[in-house]
């Protein structure tokens, strides 16, 4: 009997590793045959260590299982579906039934570094496809599918592709932007330890789609886990001909190389990726030139995020029109969201764009885990608006969320019970610009350690009015000021407390730190 136990990050942080050794010791000692198999995870951070079992119809699961609960567990042998810490099989589970898993599939099922495992669930179906059309029809699937910049930009993908495809250059690069730096989220190191040939297989269709052969992973160097399961997944797809001068026995050739990040926020920009991936400094570059046109090294470049790249694999297979058949108006397809904070099943969930706020607070996050009652919910990272109850009921879309001064960003979902200060999380984000700034324009070097300031006047309660004014004034002027998206959304935050919570601001006197 084949027995899973997660090894991403999560699952390890609670002792999944410990679980696997005691599993195989306990079971080799007692003579019960079993394998362990390591997967990746399915995202229900909840429940990790999430063990399952093999069984003809689907797989139990047993969860939170710590290494002292296996002789128990494994009393009677294999542990049965009648055993107290079942919770089913894991797929009728209403936590995943409810979810349409399409990018992350695969995630928490499969060993990630198993090739024959990635084709037995769709794997290399877009790539085997995308080797027998053009680059226009590749560009053509990708641009009708209506997919968007999962890192929190939303641009159309299709239209990146298409201005990187038509650029002049004999050489151009396929940039994979995976130093996921916004707090509250995991997508994309979720996706890497969980199905990296998923990405890769992303990146040659890019590659093929804009002729570039070569691929590079910004990886940040805060996921070391992400970065061991990549380098061997790259070894594998070597040895395999998925990657190297004949892609799959084609015409086509393609390499990926790794990089680490040295964990800066400000290199998850793109132009700052750049800079850091050329050996300079992390500093922001005006754009125009679009990296499309100039990028790496000056030439032609696709950067895309991870979960971008994941989705085109599907896209292709499954062709553009389809994709976009899921989802809500502009926002097509599917998107993982990141459940965190104070919440009581918090994880990775995939869902259609347009489910609403209030279904994964209640019904996926099952409250705050304090068990008090929910006051604000940050979505979009620690650059997004904190939401009220009354916004709740919102559809996650990018246009539904911008209509409200808030935006999706990368998908993390971060909630607070009603113990939060709003007003210290209004200054948070005016500290943590002031700690991650580039410092190459003045709006947001200058503005985000002034911002500090004024809040923290504000909640002494000194001069209150024009304090506010003052903060309103420079939200403003980093707004529309700042080179980049980290000076000019740190005022969205500021904003919605200042908007929804400004009694939080106005009578905290004597809460300063
Ligand atoms: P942007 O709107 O400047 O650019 C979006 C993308 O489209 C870029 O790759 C840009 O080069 C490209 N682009 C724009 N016009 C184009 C054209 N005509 N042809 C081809 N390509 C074109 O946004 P930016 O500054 O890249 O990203 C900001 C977003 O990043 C924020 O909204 C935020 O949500 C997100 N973010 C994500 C983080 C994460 O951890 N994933 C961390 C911080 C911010
Ligand atoms: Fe650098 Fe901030 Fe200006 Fe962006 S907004 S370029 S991070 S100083």
């Amino acid at each position: 009997t084949r027995i899973f136990v997660p090894g991403d990050t999560s699952a390890c942080s609670v002792r999944a590793n410990e679980v696997a050794s005691a599993i195989a010791a306990h079971c080799a000692l007692q003579d019960i045959p079993v394998t362990v198999v390591r997967t990746g995870s399915r995202g229900a951070a909840w429940l990790e260590p999430l063990i399952e079992v093999d069984a003809p119809n689907g797989r139990y699961g047993f969860a939170n299982v710590q290494p002292e609960d296996i002789p128990g567990l494994f009393a009677g042998g294999v542990p049965s579906p009648d055993h107290e810490r079942c919770i089913g099989i894991v797929a009728d589970h209403p936590w995943f039934a409810q979810q349409h898993r399409l990018t992350f599939r695969r995630a928490g099922i499969i060993d990630p570094l198993s090739l024959s495992d990635y084709r037995a669930l769709g794997g290399l179906v877009g790539l085997t496809r995308a080797l027998s059309l053009s680059r226009e029809l590749i560009v053509h699937d990708v641009t009708s599918s209506g997919l968007r910049g999962r890192g929190g930009a939303a641009f159309p993908a299709g239209i990146k592709w298409n201005t990187v495809r038509q650029a002049p250059g004999a050489t151009k690069y396929v940039v994979c932007n995976a130093d996921e730096g916004d707090s509250g989220t995991f997508a994309d190191r979720l996706l890497i330890e969980s199905d990296p040939f998923q990405l890769i297989e992303g990146m040659i269709i890019a590659g093929l789609a804009v002729g570039a052969s070569r691929g590079i992973v910004y990886l940040r160097s805060e996921y070391p886990l992400a970065i061991r399961t990549f380098e061997r997944a790259l070894d594998v797809a070597y040895e395999a001909g998925l990657l190297g001068p004949s892609v799959l026995d084609s015409a086509h050739h393609f390499d990926i190389a790794l990089r680490t990040g040295a964990g800066a926020y400000i290199c998850g920009e793109e132009t700052a990726l750049l800079e850091s991936l050329e050996g300079k400094r992390g500093v922001v570059r005006a754009k125009p030139p679009l990296p499309a046109l100039s990028g790496l090294f000056g030439c032609p470049t696709v950067i895309n995020n991870v979960l971008t790249l994941a989705a085109v694999s599907d896209v292709v297979a499954m062709t553009g029109r389809e994709y976009a058949a899921l989802g809500h108006g502009r926002s097509t397809g599917t998107m993982p969201f990141q459940l965190g904070g104070n919440v009581a099943r918090g994880g990775l969930v995939e869902f259609p764009f347009g489910v609403s706020l209030r279904t994964l607070l209640d019904d996926v996050g099952g409250g705050t885990l304090s068990g008090r009652p929910m006051h604000a919910v940050q979505v979009g990272g620690p650059l997004g608006a904190y939401l009220p109850r009354t916004q709740w009921d919102t559809p996650l879309t990018y246009e539904h969320l911008a209509e409200l001064g808030a935006m999706l960003g990368h998908g993390g979902i971060v909630v607070f019970d009603d113990t939060v200060d709003m007003a210290e999380q209004a200054q948070f984000a005016m500290e943590f610009c002031a700690h991650e700034s580039c410092g190459k324009c003045t709006p947001c070097r200058i503005g985000s350690t002034r911002g500090v300031e004024v809040i923290t006047r504000l909640r002494r309660g000194e001069s209150p009015r024009a304090q506010w004014e003052l903060l309103e004034e420079l939200c403003e002027t980093m707004e529309l000021g700042s080179l980049c998206a980290m000076g000019g959304l740190t005022p969205m935050p500021v904003r919605s407390v200042m908007k929804h919570f400004p009694s939080a601001l106005l009578s905290s006197p004597s809460r300063t730190s």
